[in-house]
């Protein structure tokens, strides 16, 4: 693929790997072709990790280091991202600035749909996406002017990289000829015209057609699928031909979807607008298959779609319904065939012969009185492949509307389209299309319980969902219905597409009479922002191939609870490249890790306890050998019955990790007796992929001499990964020297299982005495690194007329997983956060980490108050729907309102809670649109409205006292010149930028002068992790000591010369024999937490926020979109506020990823089917707020804290939750419709599917009513 042979073959690793598989856009690069016809040249954003360089042959390709750099000059898409502060981690930032470069070099004024149109096939897990759109909208036209333009280059399309006349040359030379490329198991061959293609076809007819390779070649990645031969039929004029009749629009097989894109936008312009229903219904399609990346260039072609037969293609439905024929073509004749239900014979199958070709495919004009419609529905807006998806068409006798032929296709209910051909048998002849109950009777027997996919009620009520919309489109095309009515239904805000409303980010300003140089306080740029904008910035695997490098794969159990009987890799060692397979018996030290007395395996030796428990590696001398050798790797299992999956299971077989704990204040038992109401519910709220953008990368390198090992890796937590490895290999820690410049984000999930996986490839490295590299693919990395544990929350609540909570028990069970990590430590602090903001009386809450057959779960963001806070606002909503109240007047009775005591008697003053709600309220103007929101919901069926306000309190610091040190060394070179280490590792959330400014204020010199190289056990030893929100509190106390420590060493130097300039100082120090190296230290809060006693101080100190969200739901189909968010936070005194912002925003788009899309899904064997983007929704561009506020809370101060800030990295996770409890809101007013009342299960994430049936509509009961569940399986676990 054209991604490794960037970053392998030429070292341009500006270009990242995040998926392999065409979902996140890491890989974007620009291909350009000339076209000899038109004369032009044509730019294309492409997926690099699924283009073979096979295909490029007469192209141009442009990376990111193409088109600017720090060294010599930077282009305005690397500059406006870096200034907006849109790079965190940055290992996003290269692939956004290639789409946003690519769409500029086709249009230099770019519409804000452009740019979110151009920009949706890139995931961001770090920024929260709002400021990235906002250094792109610089680009466009009339939208608000956000930076002075004095301060952004201009951009000059003059100045862009000519396209090679080399390659116009060769794309002028008519004859093609056919082109092989032949590697070690592959041929290649591109024919040079149909003819060829033919033969070729006839010679091979196993052979593929790779076209964009969309569909191939992810089966030959993720499937192992293997072809000896390719057919990349590319070069053949035929293929892309488009003619244009009366009667439709012929277009070539090989035309890509942007091609078809704007083929049919023409023909819309060209037939008249009766005929054009066919078009638009296609091209509304075709604007939301994949990102633009997949829908451009050849990739992902008409033919290849239709050819792949896949039963959720966007295209096939509607092109099944819409009468099109295809003409196959073959060495024995061409046929027309239509494309019907006859054409699909199955999964992946059609009735195309072996060496046939699609050549062209016929799009009809409509007909008079024909109209066409398609719909879709999604997990996400964009970059999403569809859940259900149909095509219509209805044809009506002349001047009537009585229907003559009607054909209605659906995608996603089975292993092929489907066609409701008996449903519209029975309307042919009648006035109406009610076709609900056909359908229901039609889907009944072909939608099973364990239909693969899930979600079965939800898309037999989405079809149905289909039904009276359609109706509406049709009586709305021939002016039957009153204008009402037709507005109601199509002012819609959720056809996609991220259309940003002006946001505010309110910020503190600094202090009277701060020096203009001091740094601190001032919304200074991440430090490396723009070298992650230009691909400089370097990342674990762009360390360049070190001599005799080797690569490692691990090889995983496929049983979730086995007895390994053997494991035979003869076979692998026999497979070229293999140098060596690594087990247990190879771990020369200690072969597990402990964790809270529990002990964890490197490598399965006896049994294995989940599916994806690593059991060995296979080291080869490339990735692909690699890989291939552990394929060939075969371990016999002897099946162990008792396994456990879901939290039900464990509670009955008591598979708990020790010590369950427990705490109490008040008597909740006589609480509830005195309670005026008791209530009893519960949630489940589902666990989370951390979708760092950057997979666990690592590359161990053996000294060779007294057993040294350097290690570089992507860690959170350097001093923990050196321990291990020196364990593992049983030599002393001063032999392992940890690096780590940066990370491509982290968020909890790179501190224990990097660590195991860093001593395995650390064994490997020791055992062949050869330096080795393994970085995970995206599935392997989903699959063994766990998440965030999925909670199952029970409550009682008891409660007064007027709204006082007066008791509350809660219990809580976290889904660990099969080996402990750190679960018992975050059953801990989900009961240390079970109160959120409220003074409850009586309380009490008990906690369990059940121990599962499943991959076990981690630290994640939030480290479990994300899942013990969404109970206890479930049980604040609960109480307000019980009382037939606002559930924002329960929160505000219950609130914490003076100097209190927590449940575990700790005091704190929750004034800057109280003026956050306040101020939330005032800035989102909550009770004015609560009324604008009541009428909405008044004058609305199916569309709903809701708001909700939620606060968070959420203590930083770690209640294991040592955890809280940090250490820091500074250097002062001669030249004046500074270095700071420090045990922080840099991973986006800019705590090296922090450091710097806290340097930089210290020793009184500009930032410039201070350079962070890297986290490295050999400057700093025995370091904290890089979590809990301390990092900057404890590593800028560090740094900030030791910078004292030197600056005071100078003073008699400064003194003596106060005019001289600091490089006169340190010169004259160094003469005078001054040592211009200190180290830092901070010694941290002595915070602890007595289970015994249930009492403690755990935390330094609290900080506060408050978010308000609102969203407008569609009742019909569960999608929704956050109209508006509001957020505001005590931050204390930000040391850089556009980092904390940052971090505010991603934090809370990670969460309402968390409460509303990302699901992981296990199969009934405990098999993680979620292993990679297109199964695994984040939250993408279409996802932001439409307006999204941020505020910092003025006039706050934090004596515990550095220069009085506090940590924010993980607290505003939980705000995400605003938008739960906002869908909840609205899934209330249609419950209401529907004549229910009282409270209600809505579990998390809040998905559409849930959201549409918790919403109760006559459509999801003549689901429910029509259900077929039985005791078949269903598709995926409930754990
Ligand atoms: C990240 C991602 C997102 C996606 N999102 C969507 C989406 O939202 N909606 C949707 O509908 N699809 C989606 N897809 C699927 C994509 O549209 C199809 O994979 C694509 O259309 C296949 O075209 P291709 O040219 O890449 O096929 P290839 O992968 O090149 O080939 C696929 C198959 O088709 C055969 N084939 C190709 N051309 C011909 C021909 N002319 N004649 C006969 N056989 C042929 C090949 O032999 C091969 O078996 C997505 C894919 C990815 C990777
Ligand atoms: S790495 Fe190519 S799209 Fe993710
Ligand atoms: S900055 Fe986008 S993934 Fe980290």
């Amino acid at each position: 693929m054209l991604l490794s042979f960037l970053r392998k073959n030429l070292r341009l690793t500006g270009t990242k790997y995040g998926c392999g598989g065409g979902g996140c856009g890491a890989c974007t690069v620009m291909v350009s072709r000339y076209d000899p016809q038109t004369k032009n040249i044509n730019h294309w954003s492409v997926n690099a990790c699924l283009l073979p360089v096979c295909q490029l042959h007469g192209a141009a390709v442009t990376t990111v280091e193409g088109i600017g750099s720090t060294k010599t000059k930077l282009h305005p898409v690397q500059e406006r991202i870096a200034k907006a502060h849109g790079s965190q981690c940055g290992f996003c930032t290269p692939g956004m600035v290639m789409s946003m470069y690519t769409l500029l070099r086709n249009n230099p004024q770019p519409t804000m749909e452009d740019v979110t149109e151009g920009l949706a096939g890139n995931l961001c897990r770090c920024t929260g996406y709002r400021p990235i759109v906002d250094g792109y909208r610089t680009f466009c036209e009339g939208q608000p002017e956000l930076f002075s333009k004095g301060d952004l280059l201009p951009l000059d399309p003059t100045q862009d990289l000519i396209f090679p006349p080399e390659l116009m040359r060769l794309a002028e030379v008519k004859d093609q000829t056919t082109q092989r490329f032949c590697g070690e198991r592959m041929t290649w061959i591109s024919p040079g015209s149909l003819n060829e293609l033919l033969q070729l076809k006839a010679d091979y007819p196993q052979a593929p057609l790779v076209m964009g390779n969309t569909n191939i070649g992810l089966d030959m990645k993720f499937k192992g699928i293997f072809h000896p031969v390719i057919i990349s039929p590319t070069q053949v004029p035929e293929l892309f031909k488009v003619t244009q009749k009366p009667e439709g629009v012929c277009v070539g097989a090989g035309c890509s979807m942007s091609f078809l894109k704007s083929v049919l936008e023409r023909s819309i312009n060209d037939f008249p607008p009766e005929s054009t229903h066919m078009f638009r219904a296609l091209l509304q399609q075709i604007k939301l298959v994949g990102g633009q990346q997949i829908r451009n260039v050849a990739v992902s072609t008409l033919g290849g779609n239709i050819a792949s037969a896949y039963p959720n293609s966007d295209l096939t439905p509607i092109l099944a319904a819409g009468r099109c024929t295809l003409v196959a073509l073959s060495k024995d004749g061409r046929r027309r065939v239509p494309i019907d239900k006859d054409f699909f014979l199955g999964f992946a199958k059609t009735v195309l012969k072996p060496d046939e070709i699609v050549l062209s495919v016929f799009i009809p004009a409509s007909r008079p009185n024909e109209i066409v419609h398609a719909f879709r529905h999604a997990p996400r807006k964009e970059s999403a492949l569809a859940t259900v998806n149909a095509g219509m068409r209805v044809w009506f006798n002349e001047n009537s509307n009585v229907v003559k032929e009607i054909s209605i296709y659906y995608g996603g209910v089975g292993a092929t389209i489907l066609s409701a051909d008996r449903a519209c048998q029975q309307i042919v002849g009648r006035y109406r299309v009610n076709l609900c109950c056909h359908v229901i009777y039609f889907l009944k027997i072909k939608l099973g319980p364990s239909a693969p996919g899930g979600k079965v009620d939800f898309r037999r009520s989405l079809t149905l969902r289909y039904e009276p919309l359609y109706e509406i489109n049709i009586t709305w095309n021939f002016n039957l219905f009153t204008p009402f009515v037709c507005v109601y239904l199509f002012t819609g805000c959720h056809s996609g597409g991220y259309t940003p409303k002006d946001c505010v980010l309110c910020v503190q300003n600094v202090l009277e009479g701060q020096s203009a140089q001091d740094p601190v306080g001032r919304p200074m740029m991440h430090r490396t922002a723009l070298s992650q904008a230009t691909g400089e910035a370097v990342y674990c695997d762009d360390l360049p191939q070190t001599d005799g490098e080797l690569f490692l794969v691990i090889v995983t159990s496929s049983r979730p609870h086995a007895k390994i009987t053997h494991i035979d890799f003869s076979e692998a060692l026999k497979l070229p490249g293999v140098v060596d397979v690594i087990t247990a018996k190879d771990i020369p030290g200690k072969r597990f890790r402990t964790f809270t007395g529990y002990d964890e395996e490197l490598l399965a030796e006896d049994e294995v306890t989940c599916v994806g428990q690593m059991v060995c590696a296979v080291v080869a001398d490339s990735k692909a050998h690699a890989k291939r050798g552990a394929a060939a790797v075969k371990i016999s299992y002897e099946d162990l019955q008792d396994r456990i999956f879901t939290v039900e299971e464990a509670i009955e077989k008591e598979s708990f990790f020790l010590p369950r704990r427990q705490i109490e204040r008040g008597d909740v038992e006589k609480g509830l007796r005195e309670a005026e109401q008791v209530y009893e519910g519960e949630i489940r709220i589902g666990g989370q992929e951390h979708f760092y953008l950057e997979t666990q990368s690592f590359l161990v390198i053996p000294i060779g001499e007294e057993k040294e090992m350097k290690v570089y890796l992507s860690t959170q937590h350097p001093a923990f990964t050196q321990e291990a490895v020196a364990e593992t290999l049983g030599i002393p820690s001063n032999r392992v020297s940890c690096h780590v410049k940066r990370l491509g984000g982290a968020f909890g999930g790179k501190v224990t299982k990097t660590a195991i996986l860093a001593s395995i490839t650390a064994v490997a490295a020791s055992k062949t005495g050869r330096p080795v590299r393994c970085v995970l693919e995206r599935g392997e990395d989903m699959l063994i690194t766990g998440g965030r544990h999925p909670v199952w929350g029970i409550y009682k609540v008891g409660f007064m007329k007027d709204g006082r909570i007066t008791a509350a028990d809660f219990q809580y069970y976290a889904n660990a997983g099969n080996v402990v990590d750190e679960s018992v430590l975050v059953a801990e602090k989900i009961l240390l956060h079970l109160d959120n903001a409220y003074n409850i009386p009586n309380l009490r809450g008990r906690s369990a980490a059940c121990k599962t057959n499943l991959p076990s779960n981690t630290a994640f963001r939030g480290f479990g108050v994300p899942q013990c806070m969404l109970v206890v606002e479930s049980m604040i909503d609960d109480v307000a729907l019980k009382l037939g109240r606002l559930p924002e007047e329960i929160r505000e009775i219950n609130m914490y309102k003076e100097v209190s005591l927590t449940h575990y008697k700790m005091e704190f003053d929750p004034e800057n809670l109280v003026r956050c709600w306040n101020e939330c309220m005032k800035k989102a103007d909550f009770r004015q649109r609560r009324q604008g929101i009541d009428l909405f919901n008044q004058q609305n069926q199916f569309k709903k409205r809701g708001i909700a306000i939620v606060p968070i309190k959420y203590g930083i610091g770690f209640a294991e006292a040592f955890l809280n040190q940090a250490a820091a060394l500074v250097h002062i070179y001669k030249d004046g010149s500074v270095l700071v280490s420090h045990g922080g590792t840099e991973m986006g959330q800019g705590i090296h930028t922090k450091v710097q400014q806290v340097a930089s204020r210290e020793l009184n010199i500009p930032t410039s002068l201070i350079h962070i190289s890297e986290t490295s056990t050999q400057c700093v030893p025995n370091t904290c992790p890089s979590a809990a929100s301390f990092g900057t509190d404890a590593n800028g106390m560090a740094v900030k000591d030791a910078c004292q420590i030197l600056y005071n060493r100078l003073e008699p130097i400064r003194k003596k010369n106060p005019k001289g300039t600091w490089q006169n100082w340190i010169i004259t120090a160094f003469l005078q024999k001054i040592s211009l190296s200190a180290t830092g230290y901070y010694r941290g809060h002595d915070l602890d937490m007595d289970w015994e006693k249930q009492e403690g101080k755990p935390y330094a100190y609290f900080t506060y926020a408050v978010g308000c969200s609102e969203v407008e739901l569609d009742c019909l189909t569960g999608e929704y979109r956050t109209l508006r968010t509001d957020i505001v936070v005590d931050i204390g005194r930000s040391i850089n506020p556009s980092i904390d912002i940052g971090q505010i925003e991603g934090a809370f788009m990670q969460g309402l990823g968390l409460y509303t899309m990302e699901e992981l899904k296990f199969s009934p064997s405990g098999v993680l089917y979620t292993r990679g983007p297109s199964q695994y929704k984040i939250p993408s561009f279409c996802d932001v707020p439409l307006k999204f506020n941020v505020y910092l809370l003025a006039g706050s101060s934090n004596p515990h804290a550095i220069y009085s800030s506090k940590g924010i990295g993980e607290p505003t996770v939980f705000l995400g939750s605003s938008v739960f409890f906002a869908i909840k809101d609205a899934v209330t007013a249609a419950r209401k419709d529907a004549g229910l009342t009282g409270p209600f299960q809505l579990n998390s994430p809040a998905t559409p599917e849930r959201a549409c049936l918790a919403c109760a509509t006559h459509f999801t009961q003549m689901v429910r009513d029509e259900s077929t569940s039985g005791p078949a399986q269903p598709w995926a676990l409930n754990i």
